[in-house]
């Protein structure tokens, strides 16, 4: 459906035309955790030091143990780290706890669990209604051995043929070098598969729809989707049988749009790379930010419907690396969660952890002690994430209605997306801003919830909502007599 038909309905109308599985996903939250790091089994507080690179042990039933924090914090799906078993020993980058570095794609990672402990956590996401989204890498390999027969240990892709030639990705404009070319530098080269071999090919269909199957996977993360041509995608994702969500990893829309078409979703990196400028300062640009959305909802297939929307991943310097200010840190959290994509949350975020570069920005959470009370960004998080599933449950409609910028000043934005209106500001915890928003729907004397405060407002008698900022906190409002718990107690 195109974002102006969308435009001419009315909102609240019955949503219907995105792919069921497509659909599925579409009214959730996800937690992105690294399986290494997000929570040891029986407890416990082993330290682990970021800087090595090496496993600290977190694991498949220690999620499981860990999921009603998950589910407290709001989220009903989580995205793991690869599963697949990955190359041993150290490298001069450590080794790969991270799942990124393929050995074989026939057995299980054992340093996070047993196929029955996969299982398992797969069954208990699904008794509470949650679903599994299962991180996967197909451009590559880890580092092959330097010898005479380098993929030896590799299964099932062992012979050179299987492979692309050996060069390092010099240049980031040639699609060829992109695609054929192999990720990494010259002290850790990542095997590039050669995704135009048949028999490769043949093997990653019939390997993904066993895979889905048989761990009972809902929805999978492709890891570097721009470094395999894309006429490999649509077979693949269909064939899966679940939503495909994958990281083109580039700022420009008009880059990332192709691969809409190949793909269920793609995570919105252009919106991300306006995100962290826009408000890590007050001379950041929110017409850049509000621009490039613009540009998505009006150039991917289905707009920014089915996107991933992400603030922090494991890739990326976490914002409070960037900068301490507590009201900055909660308008970008937030942004996520009035998008039209699927709302993503780092694990660590709600917590205020503050890693920079990988390795930095993969810190063990049981560090934390998994803290609810009193934390300001874990009530945050909880106040997004209810404050959308109210929305959604007033108003399905709400998940097809395109999200409008109805002001965006030098330090002031506010973005509506029917029955919900998020304002931010970028003048940080001791400026002032102030917001007068008018073209909602809202007719006046309508009493709003802002959601962070749970104070009550009321639409003055113009149908303006005048609202002025503390302390540079971003606000959200909703319509006072919907379903939300978030501020009952
Ligand atoms: C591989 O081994 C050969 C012979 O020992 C050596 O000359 C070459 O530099 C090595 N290559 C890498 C990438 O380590
Ligand atoms: C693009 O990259 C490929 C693979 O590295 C190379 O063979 C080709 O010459 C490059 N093309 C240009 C125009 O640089
Ligand atoms: C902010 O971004 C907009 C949209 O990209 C651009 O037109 C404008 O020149 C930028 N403003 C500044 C001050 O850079
Ligand atoms: C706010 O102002 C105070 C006093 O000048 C200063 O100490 C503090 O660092 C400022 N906070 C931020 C987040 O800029």
């Amino acid at each position: 459906m195109s974002v102006s038909r969308v435009l001419a309905l009315a909102t609240c109308f019955a949503a219907s035309s995105l792919a069921a599985s497509v659909w599925e996903w579409q009214s959730r939250s996800i937690y992105q955790l690294l399986t290494d790091r997000f929570s040891l089994e029986g407890g416990g507080t082993t330290e682990c030091i970021t800087d090595y690179r090496k496993y600290c042990g977190g694991s498949y039933r220690g999620i499981i143990e860990k999921l009603d924090y998950i589910q407290d914090l709001g989220f009903d799906a989580i995205w793991i780290s690869p599963i697949v078993a990955n190359i041993e020993g150290v490298t001069v980058y450590g080794e790969a706890f991270h799942g990124y570095w393929a050995q074989d794609i026939y057995s299980l990672n054992p340093h996070f669990g047993s196929e029955e402990d996969l299982l398992a956590l797969s069954n208990a996401l699904h008794e509470r209604d949650m679903y599994l989204m299962v991180d996967i890498v197909v451009n590559h390999f880890g580092p092959p051995v330097n010898s005479s027969t380098p993929y030896a240990s590799f299964r099932p892709f062992d012979k050179p043929s299987h492979f692309h030639p050996y060069c390092i990705i010099t240049d980031y404009n040639n699609q060829t070098d992109v695609e054929q070319c192999w990720l990494g530098d010259n002290k850790v080269g990542l095997a590039d598969a050669n995704t135009e071999n048949p028999f490769v090919v043949k093997t990653y269909y019939s390997w993904i729809r066993h895979l889905t199957q048989k761990y009972d996977i809902d929805g999978l993360r492709i890891d570097t989707v721009k470094h395999v041509r894309k006429d490999f995608w649509p077979a693949f994702s269909t064939l899966s049988g679940v939503y495909t969500v994958g990281e083109v990893y580039h700022g420009d829309t008009a880059y990332v749009k192709d691969y809409t078409y190949v793909i269920d979703g793609v995570l919105d990196y252009p919106t991300w790379y306006q995100l962290f400028p826009a408000f890590q300062t007050s001379t950041g640009n929110l017409s850049a930010l509000a621009e490039v959305v613009h540009k998505a909802q009006l150039t991917y297939k289905t707009g920014l419907f089915g996107s991933g929307a992400f603030s922090e991943n494991h890739d990326q310097p976490r914002f409070p690396s960037l900068t301490s200010d507590t009201a900055r840190i909660k308008n970008v959290i937030t942004f996520p969660f009035i998008h039209d994509g699927i709302p993503i949350l780092y694990y660590g975020q709600e917590q205020g952890y503050t890693g920079g570069n990988d390795p930095y920005n993969r810190e063990a959470l049981w560090l934390s002690g998994y803290v609810e009370e009193g934390k300001e960004l874990v009530d945050h998080v909880k106040a997004l994430n209810a404050a959308r599933k109210a929305a959604i449950a007033t108003c399905p409609g709400y998940l097809l209605t395109p999200m409008t910028f109805l002001g965006v000043t030098a330090t002031t934005m506010a973005v509506y997306k029917h029955p919900l209106l998020a304002l931010f500001t970028n003048v940080g915890s001791n400026g002032t801003a102030s917001w007068n928003v008018q073209g909602t729907e809202w007719t006046p004397g309508t009493e709003l919830l802002e959601v962070f405060s749970c104070n009550v407002v009321a639409v003055d008698e113009t149908g303006t909502l005048k609202a002025t900022a503390v302390g540079g906190q971003p606000q959200l409002y909703i319509p006072a007599s919907a379903p939300i718990n978030h501020c009952s107690s």
